[in-house]
């Protein structure tokens, strides 16, 4: 008994062996939900300062000043959708966009498909379990599972599917017909985003582009099963993006939320509502660095699923580089920053390598990521 205690730490418990315990079945949250458990297991628990507090919403609601805007992108106005872009950006780092030109019936029907998947027999996910970037099509549960300080009451599907998808057969049937559908369309979408943004910063439209930001969408299909004891756990812990911009469809169920500045220093937790057709798109670290601040990656978090028996799905795709073969180094736009002026680069220039490198190792611990690639900036020296 105490040979196991003192392999795990704190806790009272052997976390390692739990862990890997979980992770052998293969068969993610989905498999402990159709097992029956009633409890949370300890590998799931948040420290109580990570989870929502009771009653925040109404707490927090008295003043609330931000909202997630919404963008019609069929107005017809570009000064406007500029402005609104810009506005979004540069405040809670996410918009939803409406008359986006991705079909509604693709969007439902990849929702649909990763429901399928999940909720297939264990056996028929298990071959795709796999962790690490090895492999263009994965399965797993927390990808993060034994880095980070708490998992995650969430399964994925992850899919690299740009600048080259994966052979049909690489694919699991049920998401077979919608994978690459949805990333090239996603990514159509994601290059219009991009030129918005490129002026916004007052760049020219394909700045951006050209950069490579949109060179490779990788797909993550999160599944987030009913929860006995959601106020134990999240579907999410707090995050920033490992992209240049994300773009998600989610069901109907909510339960993505937002960390927004609401004034006088304080912060809080603001709803993304699903709103029927929309996609919701939020500025990645990348982004944030190239911009040097100007655009802004936020945090944000997904509640566990309080729902007694529907699970949650959602789908995002991560626009980046080409994350497998780009060796080009990403620092702050020369335009949008001035070494000796007031606007000093803020980031240290790294390469796409470089920064998932140091995402995956930390996992998601609460941390921004950015933080760790701060230039220090010299102390101003009194007059
Ligand atoms: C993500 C994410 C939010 C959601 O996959 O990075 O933040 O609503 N997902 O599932
Ligand atoms: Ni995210």
């Amino acid at each position: 008994m105490s040979a196991t205690r003192a392999a795990g730490g704190v806790g009272g418990y052997d976390r390692q062996r739990e862990l890997q315990a979980f992770d052998d079945t293969k068969a993610g949250v989905k498999g402990l939900v159709d097992a029956g458990v009633t409890a949370v297991p300890a590998i799931f628990h948040h420290a109580p300062d990570s989870l929502p507090v009771l009653q925040q919403a109404a707490a927090d609601g008295s003043n609330v000043a931000a909202t997630i805007p919404v963008i019609d992108l069929s107005c017809a106005r570009r000064e406007e959708l500029v402005r609104g872009v810009k506005a979004a950006a540069e405040t809670v780092g996410f918009f939803q966009v409406v008359n986006h030109g991705v079909a509604g019936g693709l969007l439902a029907e990849t929702l649909a498909a990763v429901r399928r998947f999940n909720e297939a027999p264990a056996e028929a996910k298990r071959p795709y379990y796999f962790r690490g970037n090895a492999r263009k099509v994965r399965f797993s549960s927390n990808f993060d599972l034994f880095q980070a300080p708490a998992a995650n009451w969430r399964d994925t599907l992850f899919c690299d599917v740009a600048p080259e998808p994966p052979r049909p057969e690489e694919l699991p049937e049920p998401v077979r017909h919608v994978m690459v559908e949805f990333g090239d369309a996603v990514r159509g979408l994601a290059e219009r985003l991009l030129e918005l943004l490129s002026e916004a910063l007052g760049l020219a439209h394909d700045h951006l582009r050209e950069m490579g930001c949109v060179e490779g969408v990788g797909v993550a299909s999160n599944y987030y099963p009913p929860c006995p004891e959601p106020h134990l756990t999240l579907g999410s812990t707090r995050h920033t993006d490992a992209s240049f911009l994300t773009v998600l469809v989610q069901d109907g169920m909510g339960g993505l939320q937002v960390l927004v500045d609401r004034g006088g220093g304080r912060r809080g937790w603001l709803d993304v509502p699903p709103l029927p057709g929309a996609l919701v798109i939020n500025i990645g670290d990348l982004l944030q660095l190239v911009s040097n601040g100007k655009f802004r990656s936020v945090e944000h978090r997904v509640l566990a699923n309080k729902s007694r028996d529907t699970a949650r799905v959602s789908v995002a795709a991560f626009c980046s580089a080409d994350v497998i073969r780009s060796t080009r180094v990403y620092g702050p736009i020369g335009a949008l920053s001035s070494p000796d002026g007031s606007d000093p680069p803020l980031y240290r220039s790294i390469t796409i390598h470089e920064y998932l490198a140091h995402f995956l190792k930390k996992g998601l611990d609460g941390r921004h990521t950015l933080d760790h690639f701060l230039l220090k900036q010299p102390t101003p020296t009194a007059m």
